[in-house]
């Protein structure tokens, strides 16, 4: 009977303890927003571990503890404490039921991973690249274009169909909880039903590099009305690489571009900047009283280094010197959208040849 009420006691303080260490789990290491249809039976079984790890905890620390406050040696008693050799029935039960309880956590696991790999009848395809270090998206089933986005309908389920360009990267949401390689010479696959619109973030979750931690791209999560109006704007933007290099050095050269238009005509009419008109190949006059044939390099250095020749009339320090960096910038878009290189200075210059007086 006076064991009786040590069991009754400690029983009563491991479920205490495991419903306070539950609760503050909950608190410390709180799921971010769940925000796919494959995260809910996720959090399920993270849960379910959760309250596992809380009540292993408590049953040893409970039983520990409470041992060595109540059954500790007493004053003057000098007896040998008793002896205890195994206890068979405990033996089986330790063993038995941790099997059971890790199989049907595998079986559990199991069941899942079917369920979230399943091919489902509704879903699109969107074809994602990951290269050192940055993140594309095709959408073959809307015209093949490519987005340095991820922007996906709700409800809409995906199939990322997935390859990489040179290392092994790993694509990862939280918020979508499934993460999986992105393998060179091989196409991986994940499955995703958005549930939550707004705005996320991917992640590559592996070490690929020196620019591994800049390896992000954004991911929207939009309604069906949204995500047709996006795709309607992506399809009806201009291919770049359909262009000629003087129609986009036209188009560079206009205030859609990178607005040049702004100081140089092309008409022959005076701005800051020296007008377009015949300028391919024209003797130029310079403030250091040398001339120069306008020609390819005094080109780039004059968008590389405005400052460098300054021609007779105009000042130095007008043009801005952050034209090398957004034509940079520029020709990475586009590598990434269409898959072409472009030079924007050879586009110009192309252009600048057609402007003959
Ligand atoms: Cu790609 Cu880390």
């Amino acid at each position: 009977m006076r064991n009786a009420k040590h069991f009754i006691i400690v029983a009563v303080l491991i479920v205490i303890s495991t419903i306070i260490l539950r609760l503050l789990f909950t608190w410390l290491l709180a799921l971010p927003v769940a925000a796919s249809a494959q995260a809910e039976p996720i959090d399920n079984l993270f849960n379910a571990h959760f309250w596992m790890i809380a009540f292993l905890f408590s049953l040893i620390m409970v039983i520990m503890l409470y041992s060595a406050a109540v059954f500790r040696r007493k004053p003057d008693d000098e007896e040998d404490a008793e002896h205890v050799h195994g206890n068979t029935a405990l033996e089986i039960g330790w063993t038995i039921i941790p099997t059971f309880v890790v199989i049907g956590f595998g079986v559990w696991g199991a069941f899942m991973l079917n369920a979230l790999t399943t091919p489902n009848p509704d879903e699109i395809v969107i074809e994602v690249v990951g290269r050192q270090w940055s993140w594309t998206f095709a959408y073959p089933e809307y015209g093949d274009f490519v987005s340095t986005e991820l922007v996906i309908a709700k409800d809409q389920p995906v199939l990322l169909s997935m390859n990489s360009e040179d290392v092994i990267h790993s694509f990862w949401i939280v918020e979508f909880r499934v993460k999986q390689d992105v393998v060179p010479g091989r196409t991986t696959e994940l499955r995703i039903t958005p549930t939550l619109e707004g705005d996320y973030k991917l992640r590559c979750a592996e070490i690929c590099g020196l620019n591994h931690s800049t390896m992000l791209a954004p991911v929207r999560i939009v309604s069906a009305e949204e995500f047709d109006a996006w795709v309607a704007e992506k399809m009806a933007a201009p291919k770049y690489a359909d262009m000629t290099p003087a129609e986009r050095g036209a188009l560079w050269h206009s205030a859609e571009g990178f607005a040049c238009a702004g100081c140089h005509s092309l008409d022959g009419s005076l701005g800051a900047g020296p007008t377009w008109l015949g300028i391919y190949g024209r003797q130029e006059a310079l403030t250091d009283g040398t001339t120069i044939s306008v020609d390819d390099a005094y080109i780039n250095e004059s968008v590389t280094n405005p400052n460098a020749k300054i021609v007779e009339g105009f000042a130095a320090d007008v043009m801005p010197k952050i034209y090398a960096e957004s034509f940079a910038e520029k020709e990475a878009e586009i590598l990434a959208n269409e898959g072409v290189e472009i030079d924007i200075i050879a586009d110009l210059i192309a252009f600048m040849q057609t402007l003959e007086e």
